[in-house]
């Protein structure tokens, strides 16, 4: 049995499933995917209700294969790229794990359905397949069977490496030969080559391949990525997937944000040029026509105040003139009847003395 720790459940469900028959599996499972080379896989129901998959091997199998494949991917499933075994039966042949939904390649075709187009994988699913091969280096084990039908998807669409029918264990020899990370170089570079064949693409995949095999000179002197404990690597990198996740849709606001500020702060500061720039021609018109028309009445004044002043001028002019005239007949007058007045009283004296 597995040393992973299994739930009280599982434990009960493999009082029943760790000892069955060859007859029993075939009977009363029924196989996932296709029949494969070294044997069968089928999807077994636990007394929990809970699904597990049994792979069954060819009856021809030793029990030192069978053996070491389940050990190899114990040691994966520690680092969380593979399904955990939680039963190994030497006697009937089988190895009970963890049931996983489908293949990279079924899926793909679900995805892409029109036959001959071309599928390519999301960045996510890239950098997924390559943190695996990274994390098979930590297990020091080589997968290598790169066959995309030995990569599956979980319930929650996580990819996962199956089949550890070819493993070995990454010693001294295997560094040497493959240099510090030995599943890009075997495992990384299958995956890389057989997914062509289905039409599935992964540009990250090949440039991580490529990249490795330019560097071969330096393999002596690289080191391994680090290799953290396995539990703690596997809360780090579901925290960081999170965070990342949050960090992508925070940054997508915060810009979206950021331009719709920008779009409106422009906006308003073309508002404000333009109404600036009317208001400024405007107040320069207005201050135009102010002026003209100070400067025409202002003209005007002055061509009314002279034509005003003229007038007042003459009118007193003749005034003066008249007034004059008057004086002089009023004088001329008074004269005249002074002169009479005297007249008559001289003729007056006259008589007077006569008599
Ligand atoms: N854990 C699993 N859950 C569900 N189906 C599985 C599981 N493991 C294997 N299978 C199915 O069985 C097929 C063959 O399994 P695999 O281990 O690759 O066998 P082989 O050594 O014959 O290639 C896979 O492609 C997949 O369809
Ligand atoms: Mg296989």
């Amino acid at each position: 049995m597995s040393k992973a720790k299994l739930s009280s459940e599982e434990i009960n469900d493999m009082k029943d499933l760790a000892n069955l028959s060859r007859n029993d599996i075939e009977s009363r499972f029924k196989i996932s995917g296709k029949k494969g080379k070294e044997g069968t896989t089928f999807v077994a129901i636990g007394n929990s209700g809970k699904e597990y998959a049994i792979k069954l091997f060819k009856a021809t199998k030793s029990y030192k294969k069978i053996h070491d494949e389940a050990e190899y991917q114990k040691l994966a499933a520690v680092y969380g790229i593979s399904p955990r075994v939680f039963a190994v039966n030497t006697k009937t042949k089988y190895i009970v794990m963890e049931k996983l939904e489908e293949t990279i390649v079924d899926y793909m075709r679900r995805k892409y359905p029109e036959q001959g187009s071309t599928k390519p994988l999301t960045n996510e699913q890239q950098l997924r397949i390559i943190e695996i091969c990274e994390k098979l280096d930590c297990a020091k084990v080589v997968q290598n069977d790169g066959n995309p039908l030995n990569l599956m998807l979980n319930k929650n669409g996580t990819i996962m490496v199956i089949d550890f029918g070819f493993a070995k264990a990454i010693d001294k020899k295997v560094l040497q030969k493959r240099g510090p990370e030995p599943n890009i170089n075997l495992t990384l570079w299958h995956i890389h080559r057989q997914l062509r064949f289905y039409k599935i693409t992964g540009p990250l995949l090949e440039e991580r391949v490529s990249s490795y095999m330019k560097n071969k000179p330096s393999w002596n002197t690289t080191t391994i990525t680090k290799c953290e404990n396995a539990e703690e690597a596997k809360k780090k990198a579901k925290k960081k997937a999170k965070k990342k996740k949050d960090i992508k849709v925070e940054e997508a606001t915060v810009e979206e944000e950021a331009k719709k500020k920008a779009k409106k702060k422009a906006k308003k500061k073309k508002d404000i040029e333009v109404k600036g720039a009317t208001k400024a021609e405007d107040v320069e018109k207005k201050a135009k026509k102010i002026r003209k028309k100070a400067k025409k009445k202002e003209k005007k004044r002055v061509e009314t105040d002279d034509e005003t002043d003229d007038e007042t001028d003459d009118e007193i002019d003749d005034e003066i003139e008249q007034r004059k005239k008057d004086t002089n007949t009023l004088d001329a007058r008074l004269r005249r009847n002074e002169e009479k007045r005297e007249k008559r009283l001289k003729e007056k004296r006259k008589q007077k003395n006569k008599r």
